[in-house]
């Protein structure tokens, strides 16, 4: 596995973070004390210019950089780089005044007023003009600055415009979509229902809240078609840039399980993965443990989206945040758990928000490595500190990457049409929770999935898992086959193959598309049960008796012309002696079907199973223990987290940690939230 370095300008990891000096430009003194103390913490880069707009021009066409590049020039005398933010994430009074469609419009139509911020319509013309000239005169300016190290496109895209730009764009991306014929489209959509026909594309609205938002295909289109259209403002950015000169590399931030964009689809655009993270941590309805678990599987998600080269976290708190319904700081020790995980999902940074507290405004209470207080003896300021000499102890693992053999398949599509299915309950579809729950029964296994979509490249993997993959895309179904054909073990489970990709049902029994025979079985009746309900499936063993009892919740299918192994059977209602888990000998390979939902632990078997089938070793991990590896050509890195606060001793360990120079030979204590990074 080849080192993949991001920056070739700093050595090793990078530490930082957003930092905003424009707002104490009166105050040299704390300006001058920022640099000491981000030297002092071992912060070697800053996110520059990301809310700057109306500094940079205070009145239209009154630019000037003078003040930036007096930053820019002192940090990178103190050996501290640049990211460089293109600042259109918020606009200044004077443009929204003069270009009022630079607003957005919601779901009524109506136009917003001027403020707040992430709040642009992608597709104004006059807004993009007024940042074509900004982002062009910045590239001329700082393009190929010694101290620059790469573009931050805009902040946290996200959102929908219904304004009449959108509209038409819309209309024209319809157009295409179905080759400028309104009778594909309405075959798609399946309009001939509630007689919903359109006779031509400039009769579709976008799905505004008091007007035609229940054709579930026009709902799908519209997601994929804002998707199209943050990108496309985002690849606009990219172009002005490019075109004045800029070489750097590029990243805009993503957020956690990000709903609204496909971020499968805006990968191909970006040259590194980079996203904010904010875990709500010590909360009252989950571990610390089962938490951190949730962002690990983030990680993974963004790891994923370019698995050839290492990804950023650009964003997390140093301490706390200021927009949960409890703002709880981090306890000792956990700001190191939360970076190091970072690095040991594949991240080769830990940056903040915020380098220093804003003195006034919506902001000012969210955590910082420098408190108002201005001190550097403060507890975050202590941690932040500690984690960059830690940061600088493990610098080798910069540019490692990952092999993982077991992959997650997580569609933005399939989740935005599961949602907006009528069909089993609101309450309880829970599709990403579902994916979630499977990833989390790998990690217990010291196994890391990737997370990837239906559509990228699967030859690395002998295992793959696709829970509810109620979608099928174009080829998915033979693209499974092939996968299990040629040896590869696939689960999928209920709510599986049901429709094609424009929603329309798969005829002829589910999973759909050539499945049924992949699977070794039809799927008659999805079945939706109340949290009170009570069904058990009992585990077959090898000798063909019932061993155990597993419950079931939320979701039972009736399957029938079940020629596959069965694993399983239901115990009660009227499915009772049907099969509920089965394995299909197909080609090489094995192909699982889960038909209800049970708690992954339960059917714990199946994985093992799985992961012997693949030739893929595991060990057991104490509860509250993440295992994550990240390769070289001649070093693998281990990396052992104890999510929990008490002590802990892992199994079969064996090798150098980094962190404490100690040798490991057979097993590894740990105290709580302590990370132990193991060279082998
Ligand atoms: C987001 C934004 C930042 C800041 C933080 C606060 O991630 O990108 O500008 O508002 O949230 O947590
Ligand atoms: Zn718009």
């Amino acid at each position: 596995m080849e080192r993949k370095k991001l920056f070739t300008k700093v050595a090793g990891l990078l530490h930082g973070g957003d930092y905003n000096p424009e707002q104490w430009l009166d105050r040299p003194d704390i300006l001058r004390k920022d640099i000491e103390y981000m030297k002092e913490a071992g912060i070697n880069t800053v996110t520059l210019g990301v809310f700057s707009w109306a500094v940079h021009e205070p009145t239209e066409g009154n630019i000037s950089f003078d003040w930036l590049a007096e930053i820019i020039d002192n940090l990178y005398e103190n050996g501290i780089y640049t990211v460089l933010a293109t600042p259109t994430g918020a606009r200044p009074a004077w443009l929204d005044e003069k270009y009022p469609s630079a607003m957005r419009c919601d779901d009524m139509g109506v136009r917003n007023r001027h403020g707040v911020r992430h709040n642009h319509c992608m597709q104004s013309p006059e807004f993009r003009e007024k940042v074509r000239i900004m982002d062009s005169k910045l590239a001329e300016r700082f393009a190929g600055h010694p101290g620059l190290l790469m573009w931050h496109i805009s902040n946290e895209l996200g959102g929908y415009c219904y304004c009449d730009t959108c509209r038409k764009k819309f209309q024209e991306w319809l157009a295409d979509r179905y080759d400028h014929d309104i009778e594909k489209l309405n075959k798609a959509w399946w309009t001939t229902f509630w007689s919903h026909k359109f006779n031509s594309f400039d009769q579709i609205d976008p799905p505004y809240k008091n007007g035609e938002n229940c054709v579930l295909g026009l709902n799908l289109d519209w997601k994929r078609f804002s998707t199209w259209s943050a990108t496309d403002f985002m690849r606009f950015e990219i172009d002005t840039l490019r075109s004045a000169g800029a070489t750097e590399p590029t990243t805009t931030n993503f957020m956690e399980m990000f709903y609204d964009y496909d971020y499968h689809y805006m990968k191909d655009f970006i040259d590194v993965i980079s996203w904010d993270n904010y875990p709500e941590m010590h909360n009252n309805w989950q571990t610390d443990a089962e938490h951190l678990l949730e962002r690990s599987f983030n990680h993974a998600l963004f790891r994923s989206l370019k698995k050839d080269q290492p990804f950023m976290m650009m964003e997390s708190a140093p301490g706390l945040v200021n927009w949960r319904p409890y703002n709880k700081y981090r306890r000792p020790g956990m700001h190191k758990l939360i970076s190091m995980q970072a690095i040991a999902t594949g991240s080769d940074t830990v940056q903040y928000f915020q380098i220093r507290k804003s003195r006034g405004s919506s902001e000012q209470w969210h955590g910082a490595v420098i408190d108002h207080i201005g001190t550097n003896d403060t507890r975050v300021f202590k941690e932040v500190k500690k984690l960059g000499a830690d940061l600088a102890t493990i610098s080798e693992v910069a540019g490692t990457l990952s092999d993982n053999k077991v992959a997650i398949i997580f569609d933005w599509d399939n989740r935005w049409a599961i949602d907006d299915a009528w069909c089993l309950s609101n309450e309880t579809k829970n599709f990403d929770k579902t994916c979630m729950n499977i990833y989390n029964e790998f990690m217990s296994l010291g196994i890391e999935p990737d997370i990837i979509s239906s559509d990228m490249d699967w030859s690395d993997y002998k295992i793959i898992c696709a829970p509810m993959l109620y979608v099928l895309h174009d080829g998915v179904g033979e693209k499974i086959a092939d996968f299990v054909r040629n040896g590869g073990q696939f689960m999928s489970t209920y709510f599986t193959g049901y429709v094609n990709k424009d929603l329309l049902a798969n005829l002829g029994g589910f999973p759909g598309d050539g499945l049924s025979e992949v699977f070794g079985l039809r799927s008659e009746e999805i079945d939706t049960l109340y949290p009170e309900d009570v069904n058990k499936i009992s585990i077959i063993d090898k000798a063909g008796k019932p061993s155990y009892s597993v419950a079931v919740h939320d979701y039972q299918e009736l399957l029938r012309d079940v020629t596959a192994d069965v694993l399983a059977r239901y115990e009660g209602d009227y499915v009772a002696g049907k099969p509920a888990i089965t394995r299909n000998n197909y080609g090489d390979g094995h192909a699982y079907y889960v038909a209800c939902r049970t708690n992954q632990k339960d059917i714990e078997f199946l994985y093992r199973e799985m992961l012997e089938h693949a030739g893929i070793a595991y060990t057991k991990l104490p509860e509250g223990v993440e295992k994550h590896t990240r390769l070289s050509d001649d070093n693998s890195y281990d990396f052992y987290l104890n999510c929990t606060t008490d002590e802990t001793v892992v199994p079969k360990v064996t090798g150098t940690n980094l962190l404490t120079g100690d040798n490991v030979t057979g097993s590894l204590s740990l105290n709580g939230y302590e990370v132990a990074v193991i060279k082998r």
